[in-house]
């Protein structure tokens, strides 16, 4: 809003005028960076002329660094006729960061650039919507638009289709927004007109739905001023903002709910949280971490262990092997000096693994490019001391940026300085239960540029071996080069490396589970489970904003239901909760609490990959909360491995339904609207075909009368489960 406010000047009068457009949907583009090229005046008839439906790596075979592209548009004078002296230019969303001129006035930016302090930070899913003071535009006549653009990682650019300028309505120059600070929240109502109206702030409690204050106040705010106002917020309540001014089309509103934590704390005693099953390939090492929770020490038995496979009492670790093929039911019992609990497990030695989703933590949405073998250490500490590992949590997965920059001269690949001992580091997770994940790519380079396995296959496979790796991510990335230069873009072109590699990983005398990251191309998910991978990413790169968790978890996966199953999952990639921030400093997710709770409900229906990508050593309560409820993660784990469905789209409330083993349904009811809804539970089970007095709610694991009306906030779900 700052930024609009120094750059436009406008008079009031204008409410009147309807909206006219002006759409544009090509470009020029060349890759590189030159401050020269934000001039109007540069001759660019030399660049390439490209669309903004594909991204950039699709027309002109360029992957990671800077882009400019430069648009010529005749803007209209019609766009100019009334009193409001603006023009509004949205350039939808732009992957990753970027900065755009018009007639070389610079007009916005969203992201950073590498060479800024704190480094590069995307904002892919923004869209980019500015508004443009008028004296900057040649009324029909040519203008042009200058954007540089940062892409790290596929895809890049302009790709979501048409751009378009047009003329703003009031709304479009004031905002109502709400910024967090000591004790509770400021509102800040800024405006680019003088306006008069009031504004309605009202605080209820999350959990009762008790109105607990509600106050109107008369406000005034000249123009291109802003003014805050400070509304007191203590943790499990809503704060609600509106405003009114009667020459609005629009009420502006702002809503926002401190972290609140439904899930209730575990019992002292033990009680077990993990997966029921477990799959193991007859010879090849098994590791496994019991999940009790509860007051520690704890001690630990097994019966019904097969030869070979022992347990660490003191640990709760399973080691050994069992070379012989067959379900073996187990019980395990954990006592503590409150008391004891034991569970029935399956351990299922045989050709599959994998048989859950797989839980952990990856290191990229937090560190990046800056992870170390010490960061990972303290994470996989934190995962056992927090207590993490007692909720089935138990992959330590490095992402991009371990290896060195050369290989040895008989082309081993090797870690770098960050990585000073792999082995032990596998060793060390081993020891614990814990099981140790890498990353490359059948590229010569990985998305980070680092080296890649191409044709050292094999070569990688044995290395990983030796340092005990269970997990691959093998991310595509550098493979465009070769897949381009072979002009075979068949779906047998796109299985090629992956098939390669996987027959690599089945030579190794232990079970890496194979995660294929693709970014959903070629329907990966038709052919992912027949070369035998485990899972495989159905999307681009998440980051932790509404409007990416929206794309990737409601726009990508309702149609991918048939193809998850035991030992081959979807992928909608990892969690981003906690402390992220893909870089060296990391800050809270950007998600509202109710839109976390959301992303690990839909998570959890949609049996995906559950890869924590915080900071598990600076995690909170209230993430604690949302990764560690024994009953949505039992549906995550569920041994019947359906994966949900969308059974119902209408008015931004979605709601979406799992069979589970026992026979019962978990169903999620998502609100995507911004504002609250009121939802009677009956008639929404009764909408998918559902009918119960009470079901049980998940998140506060408790039943509730479905004969009654819930609110579902902004963003928020409920999420239940209908018993058998
Ligand atoms: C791609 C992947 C990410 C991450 C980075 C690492 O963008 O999709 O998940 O692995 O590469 O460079």
């Amino acid at each position: 809003m700052k930024r609009v406010l120094t750059i436009l000047s406008l008079t009031l009068a204008a409410l009147t005028l309807s909206a006219q457009t002006v759409s544009f949907d090509k470009g020029r583009f060349q890759k590189g960076d030159d401050p020269a090229w934000s001039a109007p005046g540069f001759d660019d008839s030399a660049w390439r002329e490209v669309t903004f439906d594909q991204s950039w790596e699709t027309l002109v075979d360029y992957a990671n660094g800077y882009g400019w592209y430069r648009i010529h548009v005749v803007i209209p004078s019609s766009l100019k006729k009334g009193k409001v002296e603006a023009i509004m230019l949205d350039l939808g969303a732009i992957d990753d960061s970027d900065q755009t001129w018009l007639n070389g006035h610079p007009v916005g930016k969203d992201g950073t650039f590498p060479e800024e302090p704190g480094g590069y930070s995307s904002e892919w899913g923004r869209r980019r919507h500015y508004v443009v003071d008028p004296s900057w535009v040649k009324w029909d006549k040519d203008n042009v638009i200058a954007v540089r653009v940062y892409n790290y990682g596929d895809p890049g650019g302009f790709y979501r289709g048409a751009a378009q300028v047009s003329k703003p309505s009031l709304k479009d120059f004031a905002k109502l927004t709400l910024e967090a600070g000591e004790g509770g929240y400021k509102a800040v109502l800024a405006t680019s007109v003088k306006t008069s109206g009031s504004l309605h702030i009202t605080v209820t409690d999350i959990l009762t739905g008790k109105v607990e204050s509600d106050k109107t106040q008369k406000v005034t705010v000249p123009s291109w001023k802003e003014k805050p106002y400070f509304c007191a917020l203590a943790p499990q309540k809503r704060l609600k903002v509106t405003y009114t001014d009667p020459r609005f089309e629009e009420v502006l509103e702002a809503e926002v709910c401190a972290p609140y934590i439904l899930t209730p704390p575990a019992p002292a005693t033990p009680r077990y949280n993990g997966p029921l099953v477990f799959g193991v390939r007859p010879g090849s090492p098994v590791i496994f971490r019991l999940a009790f929770s509860g007051d520690k020490p704890m001690k630990y038995a097994v019966e019904g262990l097969p030869e070979g496979v022992v347990l660490d009492p003191d640990k709760g670790v399973l080691s050994g092997s069992c070379a012989q093929e067959g379900d073996y039911p187990l019980v395990f019992t954990a006592t503590n000096d409150k008391g004891s609990a034991s569970a029935q497990f399956t351990l299922k030695v045989g050709t599959q693994i994998g048989l859950t989703p797989p839980m952990g933590w990856n290191s990229w949405n937090c560190w990046a490019l800056s992870v170390s073998q010490e960061k990972v250490m303290s994470s996989a500490a934190a995962l056992i001391n927090k207590g993490l590992a007692d909720y089935g949590y138990s992959y330590m997965n490095i992402d991009d940026a371990w290896e060195a920059e050369y290989r040895t001269p008989d082309g081993r690949i090797e870690a770098n300085e960050k990585f000073p001992d792999m082995k032990a580091l596998g060793d060390y997770l081993h020891s614990n239960g814990l099981k140790f994940g890498i990353y490359s790519s059948p590229g010569d380079h990985t998305c980070g540029g680092f080296l890649g396995s191409l044709d050292h296959e094999q070569q990688d496979a044995e290395v990983w071996n030796s340092w005990g790796v269970d997990y691959l991510k093998y991310d595509w990335c550098g493979y465009s080069k070769v897949y381009d230069a072979s002009k075979d873009h068949s779906t047998a072109a796109c299985i090629r490396p992956y098939l390669k590699m996987q027959q690599y990983l089945r030579e190794q005398p232990r079970d890496i589970f194979y995660s294929l990251c693709q970014y959903g191309w070629d329907k990966v998910w038709e052919w992912g489970s027949y070369i035998d991978a485990n899972s495989w990413r159905t999307s681009h790169d998440i980051v932790d904003t509404w409007e990416s968790l929206y794309v990737t978890g409601f726009v990508r996966q309702p149609d991918l239901y048939p193809y998850a199953g035991p030992g081959h999952w979807n992928d909608p990639d990892m969690l981003i909760v906690g402390k992220v921030g893909w870089s060296s400093s990391l800050r809270d997710s950007r998600l509202t609490p109710d839109e976390q709770y959301t992303h690990i409900s839909l998570w959890s229906l949609l049996a995906a990959n559950m890869l924590i990508g915080c900071d598990i050593s600076q995690i909170d309560d209230f993430t604690f909360n949302l990764l560690c409820n024994n009953e949505v993660n039992a549906v995550n784990q569920d041994v019947l491995g359906k994966q949900a469905r969308r059974d119902v789209d209408e008015g931004g409330i979605q709601i979406w339904s799992r069979p589970l083993a026992d026979g019962g349904t978990a169903v999620g009811i998502f609100n995507l609207n911004e504002t609250s809804v009121p939802v009677r539970l009956s008639e929404a089970l009764g909408q998918i075909g559902l009918e119960a007095e009470t079901v049980r709610d998940l998140w506060r694991q408790t039943d509730i009368p479905t004969e009654e009306t819930y609110m579902i906030l902004p963003h928020g779900v409920r999420y239940v489960k209908v018993k058998p």
